[in-house]
This record gives structure tokens, C-alpha cells and sequence, in this order.
């Protein structure tokens, strides 16, 4: 039974009334060359789109949502496209995190202030998955979420290449000596070769598998290759499906609730998931509300328990999400997940992820492997605490070797980026692999936008001698497609006066991932009296965008949400008056 009626369509407040104001809606579609027909009776649904000319990942979104559009006129629906802020990961500086809440801010914006029953999202590069969910999310309205789907393998001499992963390798290849300016061009002409987002089990793949996991895209979308045929013919069905939504009046409050996220934590441990997975899931799981709220805790818990399965680089050593979409994808994963899924979490389908996964098969178990085969036995991220980051800090221990596990050396300290890149050059850094680099006022605040500098490079000296892997530290965040033993996000950062701005060079810092602590091994008076000499540096913004963000932005372990964006500050906002 349809629960929403024609008189209840939120656009009708727009365009049914016979008054002044509606007559300057009405009219001016008509100066659009629509009429009744397009719009009287019918729900109308935002596209909102995230296409750029400076976003590789999202090119085919241009002709993408052409095909959403034939879907909602197919079901009767009006589409109208809004345009949003596209945040190109490789191209907006200084990290499109000081971006995510703004894309937010305007995606709740814009639907709010439009004449609009439902929305479909396109999105898919790193942060526009958590900032299009986020701002949807609070707007409140029926939604379906759109993935861009990742591009297809790269390939250089035959060689399989994969997104970031291949481009630190080959990097520190070139850095060694290795290759020839001319073979690095054809590495750079192979390694992204169509429309996409990365291939590899970065933070867009991620985001997008977990937006799936939550219930909000359909059924097996979030891993169709860009450029596969069925990826047009998935955005005509979310163009279908948003309609009935609308008419069902199924809006996210009746798809969330905190099984849908406990769910998508276990799915992103599964998965091998990108480290950012951390801190845009818990701020989309506040903007869900109170009762949905997820923490480091249920991250810490789930992966404990739940094995790494999809054998995807760069957890995984050799298949990318083309593979892992011939291996039957995200269905095929949510069904091999077995118990470590909670089959009754509603989805936008308006059945069950269980009913959704019911005939899901899994065509190559290499790729998407039994539990019991699993390619890392715990979970793909471990959460420590310790003295010089109560507030927790994250590491991805499936993508490190073994031995730094548990490890004792000295810090070496960088206070910015520029020093630190500066210094990892030098011939003659005084340095050995036993070190811990530390790269601090890379947070949330001092970043600002918490950049993806938590990889931080191999000092060349090191990596002239072998060395691929060392222990690093920082509050920065790492890109999803990275590797190796680093430990990211410590909270609270180093700018706003967190311990990690009392370390020393020299100071010893003691890791140890199985019993999930580090310690910087000082006492506790020497740590108080380097915190009363401690001067909070000068502010980064005077005005404009960076100022409010910096007033507003919380710390990782909260998601990085603007405080005023949660839910649970002040009361809600009202409808606009028309
Ligand atoms: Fe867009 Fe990686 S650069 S997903
Ligand atoms: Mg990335």
C-alpha cells in the first residue's frame, strides 16, 4: 500500500497550492519547457551529483545521470539534477577531508531548500561517499545511493597494477634507481586506464561496499566496474527504485539502525577496509542518531572476531575489485561472512540484506575467501591506547610485516610535513630501521583536515639498504590504499596540545598490537612538566571556510563531523517556509 499520496508529496507544498508563490514555481518550469504533465502528481527526485572536469573518478557521472533520469521517468517520477561540490581525492589540497562536511552541509542544504520528494547520490571517490550519506542523512528524506563503481585494473607490461598501492611500490623503485623516466611514464599512462574510482580496497571501495552493507544502495551496486555495461542499467534501476521509495515513504530513520552499523563494521574488517572507514562511519552512525551511534570500541571488538576474506591489494596480495566483482562482489561477501552478519538489517530494497544475499554465490573462493581461509585470521584494524594517545590511535596490522607488531625504538620527530619530507631525503638522516618516525600537527585541527600523510616516506637512506616497512606515528590519517606499519589518527593531536606534541626525538616508544597499546616510555611528571612548557601554536585561519572548521571540527575518534552537523545539537531544523 502506497504510503505516501499525491497531496502528500513534499514538492506538491511547492507546486499544487493556487496562490502567488506557486504560480512562480509553476511558471518558471514552464519557462524550463516542462508543463503539469511533468511535474502534477509526480514525485520529484534531486540527483545530486558529484561530476567534475577535474574528477577522473566520477567522468562517466556525466552520462550516468542520464540513466538515472530514463529510471525515474520510467517510474513517473520528475528529475531534477543538483549539482554538488565533487572533491577529486588526487587534486583538492590540502586533503578533500577539510571538504567531506561541506559536501555534507550541502547535500542536506540542497535537498532541504528544493522542491524535492527523494534523492539519489552519485558518488564514490574517497570522501564524497560519507559527505553525500552524511548531509542525506540528516535532510531525512527517502535516498538511494549511487556508487561510481571502481575503474578496471591497471596493467604495465602485462603486469597487474593497482591504485596507490602499485604507485608507493614502483615509487620506491624509482626513488632506488630502478626505472628509467620512460618506463615511470608508462607506469603513470597504465596504472589508471579508465573512468572509476581505485581499484584496490582503498577508502573509496570501502565506503562504497559499506554504503551497501548499510542498506542504502542496491543490491550488488557498489562493485560494478565503472565501465561495465551493467553499471548504467544499475543507475536506471536506482532512478526506478528512488520513485517507489518515495511513494512507500521509506526514508533512512526506517532503514538505519545500529545492526545496519554493526554490520557495515564487521563487512569493512571482512573486506581488508581502509583505515579513513573508521572515522566516516562513526560520524555518519551520529548523524543516524543516538540510538545508532557506533564507537573505536565496535571496531576494536569486531575485528578481533571477524577475518580478513577478500583477498584484495593491498591487504591482499595479488586480486583488485574487478576480480572481486567477477567473484560474485559484495553479495558474495556479505554471504560468505556467514554469522559475522546480522541477516535482519532493513535495506532501501525494502526487504532484508538477508533476502537481498539470499541466492548470492561466491565464483572464485581465492578471491573472496571461507572464513576459514581467511588471508588474515583477525581483523583488518586494531585500536591503541596508551599515554601518548588516550583518545585511541589506529593501525592496519594486515598490511604490515609481522615483526613491528610488537616493537621498542626510538622517535625520531617531525613537527611538519615540509621538515619531514625535507629530511627523509637526506643521505646522512640519522636513522635506522628500528626508529619510529613521528609526524605530528597533522590532525583534524593542525593538518588542518587531517591530510593523508600517515604513510609517511622510507627515509632514502633506508631504502637504498632494503628497507620497505618501518614503524611510523602521527595523528594524520593514511589513504586506504596504502600499507605498511603505521599507526595513525592518535587523538588528541599534537595541535591542540595532545601528548604526541610532548615527544622527543630520542624517546622511547613501545608498540604492542596483541595487547593493543602504546606507550612513550617517560614518566608520567616528566610528561606533566613537558605539557606545562608546551605553546599552542598560532592559528592557521583568520577567516573564512578553514576558520569556522577549525572551531568546529572534532577530534577522529568522533568522527571529524562539525559539532553543529550532529544530530545531537539543538533542536531539529524545521522545514523551509514556502
Ligand atoms: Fe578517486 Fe581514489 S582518487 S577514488
Ligand atoms: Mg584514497
Amino acid at each position: 500500500m502506497p504510503k505516501k499520496t499525491k497531496e502528500s508529496l513534499r514538492s506538491a507544498r511547492w507546486f499544487a497550492p493556487d496562490d502567488l508563490r506557486s504560480f512562480g514555481h509553476r511558471s518558471r518550469a514552464m519557462q524550463m519547457g516542462y508543463g503539469p504533465e511533468d511535474w502534477a502528481g509526480k514525485p520529484v527526485i534531486a540527483i545530486i551529483n558529484t561530476w567534475s572536469d577535474i574528477n577522473p573518478c566520477h567522468t562517466h557521472f556525466k552520462q550516468r545521470v542520464e540513466d538515472v533520469k530514463r529510471g525515474i521517468f520510467q517510474a513517473g517520477g520528475f528529475p531534477l539534477e543538483l549539482p554538488a561540490i565533487s572533491l577529486a581525492e588526487q587534486y583538492v589540497k590540502p586533503t578533500t577531508m577539510l571538504y567531506r562536511n561541506m559536501l555534507a552541509m550541502e547535500t542536506e542544504e540542497l535537498i532541504r531548500s528544493h522542491p524535492v520528494d527523494g534523492a539519489v547520490l552519485m558518488g564514490g571517490c574517497d570522501k564524497t561517499t560519507p559527505g553525500l550519506v552524511m548531509g542525506a542523512l540528516s535532510a531525512g528524506l527517502p535516498f538511494v545511493y549511487l556508487p561510481a563503481g571502481p575503474m578496471l585494473r591497471g596493467n604495465w607490461k602485462g603486469k597487474v597494477l593497482g591504485s596507490g598501492s602499485d604507485a608507493w611500490k614502483y615509487w620506491d623503485e624509482r626513488r632506488a634507481g630502478k626505472l628509467s623516466e620512460a618506463q615511470w611514464l608508462e607506469v603513470e599512462g597504465g596504472i589508471a586506464r579508465s573512468h572509476g574510482t581505485c581499484m584496490t580496497m582503498g577508502t573509496a571501495a570501502t565506503m562504497m561496499g559499506i554504503a551497501e552493507v548499510l542498506g542504502l544502495t542496491l543490491s550488488g551496486a557498489s562493485s560494478i566496474p565503472a565501465a561495465d555495461a551493467s553499471h548504467p542499467r544499475m543507475a536506471a534501476a536506482c532512478g526506478r527504485r528512488i520513485v517507489e521509495m518515495v511513494w512507500e515513504d521509506l526514508t533512512p530513520a526506517k532503514v538505519l539502525n545500529k545492526t545496519s552499523f554493526l554490520n557495515a563494521i564487521n563487512a569493512a574488517m571482512a573486506m581488508g577496509c581502509s583505515t579513513n572507514a573508521i572515522i566516516h562511519l562513526i560520524a555518519m552512525s551520529r548523524r543516524a542518531g543516538a540510538a545508532c551511534t557506533v564507537t573505536l570500541d565496535d571496531f576494536d571488538s569486531a575485528s578481533r572476531k571477524v577475518p580478513v576474506i577478500a583477498n584484495i591489494r593491498p591487504s591482499g596480495d595479488q586480486y583488485l575489485m574487478e576480480d572481486f566483482y567477477y567473484a560474485g562482489g559484495m553479495p558474495a561477501l556479505l554471504k560468505q561472512m556467514g554469522s559475522h552478519l546480522n541477516p535482519s538489517a532493513m535495506t532501501i530494497t525494502g526487504k532484508t540484506i538477508g533476502e537481498n544475499i539470499q541466492d548470492a554465490q561466491v565464483h572464485n573462493e581465492d578471491v573472496i575467501r571461507p572464513l576459514n581461509k581467511a588471508i588474515y585470521q583477525e581483523g583488518a584494524l586494531a585500536v591503541l591506547k596508551g599515554n601518548i594517545a588516550p583518545g585511541g590511535a589506529v593501525i592496519k596490522p594486515s598490511a604490515c610485516a609481522e615483526k613491528f607488531l610488537k616493537h621498542t625504538g626510538p622517535a625520531l620527530v617531525f613537527d611538519s610535513y615540509p621538515e619531514m619530507k625535507k629530511a627523509v631525503e637526506d643521505e646522512n638522516l640519522d636513522v635506522t630501521e628500528n626508529h619510529i618516525l613521528v609526524l605530528r600537527n597533522a590532525g583534524p585541527k593542525g593538518g588542518p583536515g587531517m591530510p593523508e600523510w600517515g604513510m609517511l616516506p622510507i627515509p632514502v637512506k633506508l631504502v637504498k639498504q632494503g628497507v620497505r616497512d618501518m614503524l611510523r606515528l602521527s595523528d594524520a590519517r593514511m589513504s586506504g590504499t596504502s600499507y605498511g606499519a603505521c599507526i595513525l589518527h592518535a587523538s588528541p593531536e599534537a595541535y591542540i596540545g595532545g601528548p604526541l606534541a610532548l615527544v622527543k626525538t630520542g624517546d622511547l616508544i613501545t608498540v604492542d598490537v596483541p595487547n593493543r597499546k602504546i606507550h612513550l616510555e617517560i614518566s608520567d611528571e616528566e610528561l606533566n612538566q613537558r605539557k606545562a612548557k608546551w605553546v599552542a601554536p598560532a592559528p592557521k585561519y583568520e577567516r573564512g571556510y578553514g576558520w569556522m572548521f577549525s572551531r568546529h571540527i572534532l577530534q577522529a575518534e568522533d568522527g571529524c563531523d562539525f559539532d553543529f552537523l550532529e544530530t545531537s545539537f539543538g533542536k531539529p531544523v524545521p522545514e523551509p517556509d514556502i
